[in-house]
């Protein structure tokens, strides 16, 4: 028997695509790489995942703009990281095709998958504690949204998530799925399984309807705000949203430093 249960958890960076709906910023350029506000898109997931204490990263990216991401992260001192990890998508399969790539580097141990242009105003440390103490399955963060139907949907009975709907025209619930998930060892095999959508890619939402369908899956609300950057629209929300939060932070923080002072 496989015991897929090891105290580490591991962190992964989706990075790759096209970018198609933002182009042609996207033209000369990947997404993950356009600011938001004073940082690269990517800066922001790589610190949830560090933030939360988990330092060992592998970044999944691809397309003709991969080296720049070994040129601005390097082996990650700006976040103080010692090394970080990357691989390389071929084509553009998906998510979860993007995820199959990160097999290797897991090696049986718990993993916090992180999309590229997911960024959040709170702490996933709640969470990652939780699933470091889930014996098996998945976690997932959840946010409650006005345009649902934008996103990956949850279906919630009672405690539980008894499905997920990826954009549905007549969504379920008001419960985006984050782009933020936590799995087991297992999950490598339910990728294996997976067959193309409509869109042609292999889904995150098919891995977390496998979860669900054995009875694993389960959840946190994400608190704070949470935005994806991957439209026009997003992209300025994600870049108003971290300036406003810089706004609101830099007179808590000056009144800490100059009480340090006194
Ligand atoms: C992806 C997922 C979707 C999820 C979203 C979060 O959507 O497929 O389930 O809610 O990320 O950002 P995409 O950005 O590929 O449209």
């Amino acid at each position: 028997m496989t015991c897929y249960y090891r105290g580490v958890m591991k962190g992964i960076v989706l990075a790759g695509g096209t970018g198609s709906r933002l182009f042609p910023l996207t033209k000369i350029t990947n997404k993950h790489l356009l600011p938001i506000f004073d940082k690269p898109m990517i800066y922001y997931p790589i610190q949830t995942l560090v933030e939360a204490g988990i330092t060992d990263l592998l970044i999944v990216t691809g397309g003709r703009n991969s080296g720049d991401f070994l040129r601005l992260l390097a082996n990650g001192k700006e976040f103080g990281l010692k090394h970080i990890n990357y691989t390389y998508q071929e084509g553009e399969g998906g998510i979860a095709e993007a995820l199959a790539l990160a097999e290797h580097f897991s090696d049986g141990d718990k993993i916090c998958v992180i999309l590229g242009d997911n960024i959040i105003e709170g702490s996933i440390a709640g969470a990652v504690a939780a699933f470091k103490k889930q014996e098996r399955g998945a976690r997932i963060l959840l946010k409650e949204v006005d345009d649902a139907e934008r996103f990956g949907v949850a279906e919630i009975a009672g405690s539980k998530i008894v499905g997920i709907e990826e954009k549905p025209a007549k969504p379920k619930s008001r419960y985006a799925v984050t782009g933020i998930y936590m799995y087991d060892g297992t999950v490598f095999d339910k990728t294996r399984t997976l067959k193309p959508s409509a869109r042609g890619e292999l889904e995150i939402t098919d891995v977390n309807n496998a979860y669900i369908r054995e009875g694993t899956m389960t959840f946190n609300y994400l608190d704070g705000w949470w935005t994806d950057a991957g439209t026009f629209d997003s992209l300025l929300r994600a870049a108003n949203l971290v300036h406003q939060t810089h706004a609101e932070r830099q007179p808590v923080l000056a009144a800490v430093a100059s009480e340090d002072c006194e």
